[in-house]
């Protein structure tokens, strides 16, 4: 049986993404597994008056499972209701990395509002025909779907890509134009992962290359991957705390700022959050001990959590006070 999206209170990410761009922000898209990392992201989204993206990696559906998640993405629709007086926030339900046709076609069966297919690993018009494919179908169900060209370096699904290799310029028209996509994720610079730059590198990334993608398609929706920014405070927490993180780098908050005034519509953001909660469960670890209800660790993770998501909002993607543009 198929359910629709819409029946579950979800939104797909089309008029997000055209009030985003004409607003000068990017809708955060925060990834999730569990309950708390849920709660995290809708209690920091409805304090900021966000909107939000939540994303299912294929991670997440091996470790939760997709169906279970689904049910816990329609709860989030009811529960954002709950925390504020009955307005809700808007909520897309998105595929985090699609790998074939099966998969997308699967998850928008189930009731998600969005998918990413990622052929960016395939040649040029394979990943064309692939993508073609999954907006024909999303499409029947409007569906919106996110298509990426060019490939991040960095550890994505466990496979780890030694280099970038940088979305060109001259491919963005024809591949918009032949797939139907909804959104484009491109490769300037960022990666998956907390460790994206090495001691000693430029941490910089290609802003030149985005105003030039920006140029050839003018007011359509970019989406950037491996937006983490690994801040150093947590990773200094992680450390003091029996944590051996060594010269984990993210992409400087500036800089993303910057994207995200841009037709950079969409910022995606895992480890960040991942970093968020384990400072704050090894912090309770190391300090008691005894501890072992997973409450008190989990909630002071949650905690965290949010209190990091907030301030994303507000002061990197820009997204804060926007969930309800007209
Ligand atoms: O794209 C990568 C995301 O951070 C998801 O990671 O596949 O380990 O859940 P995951
Ligand atoms: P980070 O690893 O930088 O948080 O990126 C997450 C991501 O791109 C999910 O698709
Ligand atoms: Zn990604």
């Amino acid at each position: 049986m198929t359910v629709s999206y819409k029946d579950l209170g979800l939104v797909n990410s089309r008029e997000l993404f055209k009030k985003a761009v004409k607003g000068g922000y990017a809708i955060p898209a925060y990834n999730f597994n569990n309950m708390e990392q849920l709660q995290a992201i809708i209690q920091a989204c409805v304090e900021t008056e966000s909107p939000v993206i939540l994303q299912v990696s294929k991670g997440a559906r091996e470790y939760a499972n997709q169906t279970l998640l689904r049910y816990m993405a329609q709860g989030a629709v009811e529960y954002a209701k709950e925390i504020s007086g009955g307005k809700g926030i808007p909520i897309v339900l998105h595929l985090d990395h699609g790998p074939d046709f099966e998969t997308c076609k699967s998850c928008i069966d189930l009731g998600f509002s969005s998918v990413m297919i990622d052929g960016s690993k395939l040649p040029f018009d394979e990943n064309v025909e692939q993508t073609k494919r999954v907006v024909e179908y999303a499409h029947k169900f409007d569906v919106t779907v996110e298509g990426e060209l060019g490939v991040l370096a960095g550890i994505e699904d466990d496979v780890e890509a030694a280099k970038h290799i940088y979305t060109q310029p001259e491919e963005v028209e024809e591949f918009v134009r032949r797939t139907g996509v909804d959104s484009l994720a491109i490769a300037i610079g960022t990666s998956h992962g907390a460790f994206k730059f090495k001691p000693g590198d430029d941490p910089k990334i290609r802003l030149d290359i985005l105003a030039e993608i920006e140029k050839r398609i003018p007011g359509f929706p970019i989406v950037l991957h491996g937006s983490s920014s690994v801040p150093q405070d947590l990773v200094k927490i992680i450390n003091e705390n029996g944590g051996k993180l060594k010269d984990a780098i993210g992409i400087g908050e500036d800089q993303l700022r910057a994207a995200s005034k841009s037709a950079v519509c969409k910022i995606n953001i895992d480890s960040d959050g991942r970093l968020a909660m384990t400072a704050a469960v090894r912090k309770v670890f190391n300090e008691k001990p005894a501890e072992f209800d997973p409450r008190k660790y989990l909630g002071p993770a949650r905690a965290a959590l949010k209190e990091l998501y907030m301030r994303k909002n507000r002061e990197v993607l820009g997204s804060a006070g926007h969930a309800y543009d007209k």
